[in-house]
């Protein structure tokens, strides 16, 4: 029978600092089999002897078994990854919980917001829009940070500002002397924003505060409940729905979640 904790192994292809306490790690998957993901899932990535957590993919898909993960330094699993080199070796699980919701957002315009590094889960999102560009149309993405030295892929982030019907807004809490741009809470910039809120969808990931304050600011700019999607973080242990760690109100959020639409948010119980 198969072992559904048995990790695969991957091989660290590159490595890129991408801020002072976040890495990028591109991986590809060596042991038999292939690596089938859609935006907004996530695989449990695990080194021996330092345990196995949860992370979201944060490049688009595609078929040569190469993913990218962003990973934030905070603690024992984290810590020892980001000591890892190019050619070591980690074990992958995947791939785990819901896709954002691709059949609704064809031809639509789209609102992402993000805190932190919320980007990691909607790159993936972003690149897949910006790579079937024709099917979707305006995006516009809001991004917030601590300070301009936190800001994940700021190369890439340029390529988007570029690109056509597109839109990219910035803005840190704490500037610095290179910061020229709006200073602020990711909701200052809200008003910025140039889509129809009546049928527009909107995608959220960053810290939950920032969750609950942005989506109160979109719902009054007259976005519906209905086409509001946030990612959601948990503790999670197994990410397969056997441990209960993750479990709110009759929800797993390893395997009905971790995004949700604003109207099964406020089922849980989290309310802007
Ligand atoms: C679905 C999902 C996707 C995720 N995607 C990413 C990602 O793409 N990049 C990334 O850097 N992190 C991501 N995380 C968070 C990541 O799993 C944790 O940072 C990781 O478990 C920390 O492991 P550690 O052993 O380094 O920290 P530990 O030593 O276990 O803990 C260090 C600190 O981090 C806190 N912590 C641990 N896990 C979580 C959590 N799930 N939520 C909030 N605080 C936590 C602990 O309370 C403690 O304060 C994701 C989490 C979930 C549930
Ligand atoms: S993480 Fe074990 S049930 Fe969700």
């Amino acid at each position: 029978m198969k072992n559904e904790y048995l990790p695969r192994r991957a091989v660290i292809e590159t490595i890129v600092d991408d801020t002072p306490d976040t890495k990028t790690f591109t991986l590809r998957l060596i042991d038999k089999g292939n690596i089938r993901y859609k935006p907004g899932q996530f695989l449990m990535l695990s080194l021996a002897g330092f345990g196995e957590a949860p992370f979201t993919f944060a490049s688009c898909p595609n078929s040569n078994n190469r993913f990218q993960v962003s990973i934030r330094r905070v603690g024992t699993l984290t810590n020892a990854l980001h000591k890892l080199r190019e050619k070591d070796i980690v074990g992958v699980r995947a791939s785990y919980g819901n896709t954002f919701p691709l059949d609704k957002i064809k031809n639509k315009d789209i609102l992402f917001v993000a805190g932190g590094c919320g980007i990691a889960p909607l790159r993936s999102l972003i690149q897949y829009v910006f790579k079937n560009r024709k099917d979707y149309g305006r995006i516009e993405i809001i991004y917030g940070c601590r300070s301009p030295k936190d800001i994940f892929y700021k190369d890439e982030i340029k390529s988007w500002q570029n690109k056509t019907n597109s839109n990219v807004h910035l803005t840190v809490d704490e500037p610095d002397a290179s910061w020229a741009g709006t200073c602020g809470v990711v909701c200052v910039l809200l008003p910025k924003i140039k889509l129809n809120p009546k049928t527009a969808m909107v995608f959220l990931c960053g810290p939950s505060i920032m969750i609950k304050f942005a989506i109160k600011d979109i719902l009054k700019l007259g976005f519906k409940e209905r086409n509001i999607y946030a990612s959601l973080e948990r503790y999670m242990k197994c990410g397969i729905g056997k441990c209960g760690h993750c479990y709110i109100k009759g929800k797993y959020i390893c395997l009905d979640g971790p995004n949700f639409s604003y109207v099964q948010m406020r089922k849980l119980g989290i309310e802007a």
